[in-house]
């Protein structure tokens, strides 16, 4: 008895990383007090917090199963071209009753080949990429499956309101910039 509260009290501290997911959203879409944390030379600083917009995509009812939906985030400039797509099959980060709704920046990490068009709907995956033939896994965050990419692909954080898929963050940097809300 002792040991399955042990093991009951473990799992309730494990964060997963759904959970982390959902929370890391919430944060990226939130207004937050910024935590002073300790600086050099004693003094304090102010932590930086990134201040994603939330914009609407499209609505779940108009979605169709392996036909991407292409829209711009986090802003309309250079690079910020995503894809959401419905996979048909449980995904990390994924939205709605089957969490199979996912999306993310078609841009490739490793040097920026463009991955529009390379959606394979019976793997889930994205890729490969017509440079160096990455390949990524769309149902675990746009892992690296294989090629030379060394990064996932940038994922959107996903939010659902009735109908509506709203974007509100991203995990992950956008190719070629150095900040996702700088371009
Ligand atoms: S740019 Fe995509 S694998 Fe190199």
């Amino acid at each position: 008895m002792a040991r399955e509260n042990e093991i009951a009290t473990h799992h309730n501290n494990c964060l997963s990383r759904r959970a982390f997911l959902l929370r890391s959203g919430m944060v990226a879409a939130g207004s937050l007090v910024l935590p002073l944390v300790p600086g050099l030379n004693g003094q304090t600083l102010a932590a930086q917090v990134a201040h994603y917009p939330r914009m609407f995509i499209t609505r779940i009812s108009t979605l169709e199963r392996h036909t991407p939906v292409l829209f711009n985030y986090p802003d309309h400039q250079r690079n910020s071209t995503c894809m959401l797509v419905k996979l048909g099959a449980r995904a990390g980060g994924g939205l709605g009753p089957a969490r199979d709704i996912v999306a993310f920046n078609t841009l490739c990490p490793h040097m920026g080949g463009p991955l529009v068009g390379t959606y394979k709907p019976a793997e889930q995956v994205l890729g490969p990429c017509p440079f160096h033939q990455s390949l990524y896994d769309l149902t675990r965050h746009g892992m690296i499956i294989s090629g030379h990419a060394t990064e996932s692909l940038p994922q959107v954080l996903l939010e659902l309101e009735g109908n509506d898929i709203y974007a509100v963050g991203l995990l992950g940097l956008i190719y070629g910039r150095h900040d996702n809300l700088k371009a």
